[in-house]
């Protein structure tokens, strides 16, 4: 099994260039369910995530191929097998968003239970009602979500909380749906709003993706499109924390500032300089950052993708912090990783206290999770003597060239 072994570093120095983002390119893969043809996707990131996805298309029926980097070919055939299976739904929790456009297009669909995972139990009581809304039938059968619909009719519906998921597999089902669907308390993600595009593209009309409230009006079928992906905003900020935590002056190519204004303004205030330049962003951290309080919320507050980022660089920042998690009740465990390495971070629920220290010492550690395996990585930049980061395939699913970017930049990582 692959593992990340990590030295002290810094200043880092250079520039690079962020992917296109996990967390759009799922769902546009998905959203390839809704109408037969060939869609050639750019910006696509190789990564484990996207392969997974692959994977559960071509075991529906399609056939996927990448004829250049960057590059991804999609052919969808105009009869697939509406089912997502269990080997494919464990893997990678995402895949449940293939089910809203299984049942606007085939009228059924088939898709595993995702279970709990890292973060703490993850239902999709929200995905499942919107669709019921929608006119859907829904039965729990073996572990499976059985449903069903001749045609989804429009319906108005709000959701509980602003689900990134549960908008997104709103959003695929409603847009063959018969009448105006209207979501209200949407998620207003920057994936949301790609997801929104492309669909609009393939012909679907779709209003006020971005704001709270979004409009769709049903349409009889859609066709297949080339899109380009937005870049990743969470890997872009994986790079501003690396230089956070290391000191130096980097530029990141690709990224989108706006997409990342909360962040940008949140490490200005912990003694970053960022600003918006020609390539993307450019940033540049003294050798010691300053804490301050942080705390998540959906877009456009603070991602909680940021946070064991963010964690990581007040763990070796002057000052002490109050972190406040409210997205995902069990996201902390990675916490226990960096205080292996001498953090001093204590957590109660969804709190977390953590008090900088100069240096971290260097341990073996385990990666978690996608995040949490970065900020591990990033933690060991500060990290006296050498830190071994193991399971670093958690890493691997959402990152693209993890270790030869971070090397671009001066940092002393390795794969072992
Ligand atoms: N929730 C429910 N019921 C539902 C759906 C969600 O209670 O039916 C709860 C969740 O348990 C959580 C909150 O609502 O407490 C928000 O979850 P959301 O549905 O917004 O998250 P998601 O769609 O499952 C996506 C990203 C995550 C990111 C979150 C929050 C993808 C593939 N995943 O997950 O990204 O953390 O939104 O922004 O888009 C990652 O990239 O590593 C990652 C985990």
């Amino acid at each position: 099994m692959a593992a990340l072994v990590v030295r002290p570093s810094g200043p880092l120095e250079g520039t690079v260039t962020v992917s296109g983002a996990k967390n759009s390119v799922l769902k546009l893969l998905a959203a390839t369910v809704l109408a037969p043809g060939r869609y050639h996707l750019h910006n696509v990131p190789e990564i484990a995530d996207v392969a997974w996805m692959g994977d559960l298309l071509v075991a529906m029926g399609m056939t996927t191929s990448r004829p250049a980097p960057g590059q991804l070919v999609v052919d969808s055939p105009a009869e697939l097998l509406p089912e997502a299976p269990y080997e494919l739904v464990e893997k990678m929790r995402a895949s449940i968003v293939v089910l809203g456009p299984l049942l606007a297009r085939f009228g059924r669909a088939r898709v595993s239970l995702p279970g709990g995972d890292d973060f703490g139990s993850r239902p999709i009581d929200m995905h499942l009602d919107a669709l019921r809304s929608l006119g859907a039938s829904i039965e729990l059968v073996h572990g499976f979500v059985e449903a069903r619909a001749e045609r989804l009719r429009g319906a108005r519906l709000g959701l509980d909380f602003p689900s990134v998921g549960a908008t997104e597999n709103a959003m695929m089902a409603a847009v063959l749906a018969e009448g105006t669907t209207v979501i209200d308390n949407a998620a207003r993600e920057p994936e949301i709003v790609d997801l929104a595009a492309f669909l609009n593209r393939m012909g679907a009309v779709v209003r006020g993706a971005g704001s709270s409230t979004i409009e769709i009006d049903g349409v009889h079928e859609l066709h297949p499109v080339e899109h380009t992906l937005i870049p990743d905003r969470i890997e872009a900020a994986t790079y501003l924390a690396a230089v956070g935590i290391a000191g130096g002056e980097i530029t990141i190519a690709g990224a989108r500032p706006d997409h990342m204004d909360l962040l940008v303004h949140k490490l200005g205030q912990m003694g970053m300089r960022i600003s918006p330049c020609p390539e993307g962003l450019w940033a540049m951290a003294p050798r010691r950052l300053s804490a301050v309080d942080v705390s998540t919320l959906p877009y456009p507050g603070l991602a909680t993708d940021y946070m064991p980022l963010l964690v990581a660089m007040l763990a070796v920042a002057d000052g002490v912090a109050i972190v406040t998690e409210n997205i995902f009740s069990g996201r902390f465990r990675y916490v226990d990783e960096l205080v292996r390495m001498g953090a001093d971070v204590r957590t109660d629920g969804h709190h977390a206290i953590v008090r900088g220290r100069q240096w971290l010492s260097g341990a073996p550690v385990r990666a978690h999770d996608i995040r949490a395996g970065a900020a591990v990585v990033l933690a060991g930049l500060r990290a006296q003597g050498e830190t071994t980061v193991s399971e670093a395939h958690h890493i691997d699913r959402g990152y693209e060239r993890f270790v030869e970017k971070l090397r671009g930049l001066g940092a002393d990582v390795d794969r072992v």
